[in-house]
């Protein structure tokens, strides 16, 4: 009998297409004949829908997450000789966002556990400089706002949240953008709310930071005709149309994934070599990524081929922290405040299992036996 070898991908947005061509391609065709593409109807009803999701009064999309995180910090002024505080195990585009600006990036370590910034260390980091704080909700689940709020009202700081990662998600009794000046999102393909392409917004309860993003995202422009400095960032209608089909799909979604990570934490429970994601409690993960960690770094490496070679397609979420890059800083301002275990052993040691709502039950098992396979054999 002909047995054909089991694997698990890493990505389903085409699963997903499939399962949503009806609803996608009626929302597309509307766009289409329309023949309103860019900064036309579609895109205003979708950064309604955002902002209403977020149960904030303002959403504005933007071309992609990197420039929602740098429009934003222009918005709120900062530039030149600011210090902004974020963590280094983080996708490289916070840091490069602060840099932008000409800001100066300032890495503290992040939480031993969620592997978000740790509140604890955010103090000792500040100096009259000090004007942003960065928090990123790593792998779908969300920073400690709460402390980032208490810290921030002491030392007259701004808060900006990057959201690529946890769209859905909230904290114990906070939701995200709440606590902050502003949240921004990526929706590029893999996000959990992704188009199919690139794309971004700024979600905000500051009348200014609407304003203001609104204005730099095109060509600095309020009214036809009149310019300031700006530039060209703005979500197409296309993907807009995309995004508010998927929009109403995010909660059952992230009620899947959650539903995976429970199957795999169940599975991978008795795994001598490796530890698993926490949950912090009454935090709601969406797992974005469900990222496991070897014990020890030599392993990661070796455990990542086992999978890949197994046709389980896991990855690395991110496997050199941003200040070891080849040519940190490029001649930007940085800053390490203390020593970071934290962050670079998270970078050392993460593994990405395949994760996302349509997978199926035995894609899961798959890769928790092909993991216990190898936690038994490992030295
Ligand atoms: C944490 C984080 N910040 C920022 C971004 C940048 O988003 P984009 O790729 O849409 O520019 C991403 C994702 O790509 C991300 O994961």
């Amino acid at each position: 009998m002909l047995q054909t070898k089991l694997t698990a991908p890493f990505y389903g947005h085409v699963r997903q297409y499939h399962n949503l061509k009806a609803e996608i391609d009626a929302k597309m065709a509307e766009v289409l004949e329309s023949g309103q593409y860019v900064l036309g109807p579609m895109l205003k009803s979708f950064e309604q829908e955002l902002a209403e999701f977020h149960g904030t009064k303002h959403a504005i999309g933007v071309g992609n997450g990197t420039d929602a995180l740098w429009l934003t910090f222009k918005a709120l002024g900062i530039g030149p000789g600011d210090e902004c505080i974020t963590t280094a195990n983080t996708f490289f585009a916070t840091a490069e966002a602060i840099w932008v600006t000409g800001a100066t990036a300032v890495f503290i370590d992040s939480d031993p556990r969620t592997n978000c910034i740790d509140p604890t260390k955010i103090e000792a980091a500040i100096t009259p400089r000090t004007k942003l704080l960065v928090p990123v909700h790593l792998y779908g689940q969300c920073a400690d706002m709460r402390a980032m709020r208490k810290i921030a009202d002491k030392h007259n700081l701004k808060v900006v949240e990057d959201n690529a990662q946890a769209i859905c998600g909230r904290g114990h009794g906070f939701k995200i953008a709440e606590l902050s000046d502003a949240a921004t999102t990526s929706f590029i393909i893999q996000k959990n709310l992704g188009t199919f392409g690139d794309g971004g917004a700024v979600v905000t309860n500051d009348p200014e930071i609407d304003r203001i993003v609104r204005k730099l995202r095109n060509h600095g422009s309020e009214k036809r005709s009149c310019h300031s400095m700006g530039y060209n960032s703005r979500l197409d209608d296309l993907h807009a149309a995309v995004l508010s089909a998927k929009l109403k799909h995010i909660a059952e979604w992230s009620e899947l994934r959650r539903q995976w990570a429970a199957r795999y934490t169940k599975g991978l429970a008795g795994a001598q070599h490796i530890t698993l994601p926490y949950e912090t409690p009454g935090y709601y993960h969406v797992y974005h990524l469900y990222v496991i960690e070897t014990k020890q770094p030599k392993h990661r490496d070796v455990l990542l081929q086992f999978l890949n070679d197994a046709g389980v397609d896991a990855k690395c979420h991110y496997p050199i922290a941003i200040h070891q890059q080849l040519g940190y800083p490029w001649g930007h301002e940085a800053r390490i405040a203390g020593p970071i275990p934290n962050s670079e052993r998270n970078a050392a040691c993460c593994v990405s299992l395949p994760m996302f709502p349509e997978l199926a039950a035995e894609e899961v098992d798959y890769t928790i036996e092909k993991l216990l396979e190898w936690d038994r054999t490992a030295q």
